[in-house]
């Protein structure tokens, strides 16, 4: 059983990420949420996290607010992919959960602490937050088991040719957290996130499955498809954040090469993650795993397999 912590900014992708972690029970024990400002502002992004445990029946998980902002910029959200509720507006009922009132920084450091490197971060928002948590606690970094991060992208981006969301958002921390030495990092980025999209056909099924969660997935994920065609011209959504969780309930998900990441933080590549492949540049230490890409059929079989396993064999037809 791993003990994780995700950080995130639900988010229509968060939200299914959790659901997924949630629903791994034997594998995850998913020891709370801390969120931060990313998808939509830090107050909404709080009271998403409460929704999502309230719709998995978990409300016993407790939620950390956290930075309302990056390091050093100014604020910027995502309302247009994740609806103005950051939940696609689907109408998630308010939750009576409460917060903590410790800050999700200095629970971070605290709980690290704690479980004396038996910890697994899984930052699926901008970075801000572990950031911070590195530069407040000078032992922060060497009690962490592990990072998985959704974010970057060795080639491409989806905020400017070459930057994706949360390290666009907060390049600075970006930067912080791949250089702060953790022991092990993994970077899920849009290389690998793009062999993750639900079809139009999958989603109809999640309607047709019919149970409160499948029928949450469905209604959130419209605003999120129709994003994706607007602004795109996809058809289906990139499932980015839900592939770190079923890269950490098989790895094999994923295809990943050693690498040394910085990010750069002014210019015209400003937010970018440069990805240096060791074999290639060996002259660079590698930190971290790059996912290059993604098997979609293990997703899949990962994702209805845990969430709906009585309807993996259906969806796995449709692939
Ligand atoms: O670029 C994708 C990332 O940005 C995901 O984490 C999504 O939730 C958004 O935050
Ligand atoms: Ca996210």
């Amino acid at each position: 059983m791993r003990k994780i912590i995700i950080d995130t900014d639900p988010g229509i992708d968060d939200a299914i990420a959790i659901l997924l972690a949630l629903s791994a029970k034997k594998e995850l024990d998913v020891l709370a949420l801390t969120t931060v400002n990313g998808n939509v502002d830090v107050e909404k992004v709080t009271k998403n996290a409460c929704k999502i445990l309230e719709v998995a029946g978990r409300t016993d998980i407790p939620v950390y607010k956290g930075n309302d902002k990056p390091l050093v910029r100014a604020r910027i959200n995502c309302e247009e992919f994740h609806g103005d509720d950051g939940l696609g507006n689907a109408g998630a009922e308010d939750s009576e959960k409460e917060i903590e009132t410790e800050h999700a920084v200095d629970f971070l450091i605290r709980k690290a602490e704690e479980e004396k490197g038996e910890l697994t971060l899984v930052p699926i928002g901008p970075l801000t937050n572990i950031a911070q948590a590195v530069q407040k606690d000078s032992g922060f970094v060497k009690n962490i088991q592990e990072v998985v991060i959704m974010g970057g992208a060795e080639h491409g981006g989806n905020m400017s040719p070459h930057a994706e969301f949360n390290f666009w958002t907060d390049p600075e921390a970006a930067k912080i957290v791949f250089q702060a030495g953790f022991r092990k990092i993994t970077m899920i980025g849009l290389d690998a996130t793009s062999d993750v999209f639900l079809s139009p056909t999958l989603r109809e099924l999640l309607y047709l499955i019919n149970t409160p969660i499948s029928r949450f997935i469905h209604k959130m994920t419209r605003v999120y498809a129709d994003g994706h065609w607007e602004i795109e011209k996809k058809l289906g959504c990139e499932l980015c954040d839900v592939l770190t969780i079923a890269y950490l309930l098989d790895s094999s998900v994923a295809e990943t090469v050693d690498a040394y990441v910085d990010v750069e933080t002014s210019g015209l590549c400003d937010g970018a993650s440069v990805v240096y492949r060791t074999f290639y540049y060996p002259d660079k230490k590698q930190n971290c795993k790059v996912a290059v890409s993604a098997d979609t059929k293990k997703f899949f079989e990962i994702f209805f397999g845990y969430l709906f396993p009585e309807y993996r064999e259906f969806a796995l037809r449709e692939l």
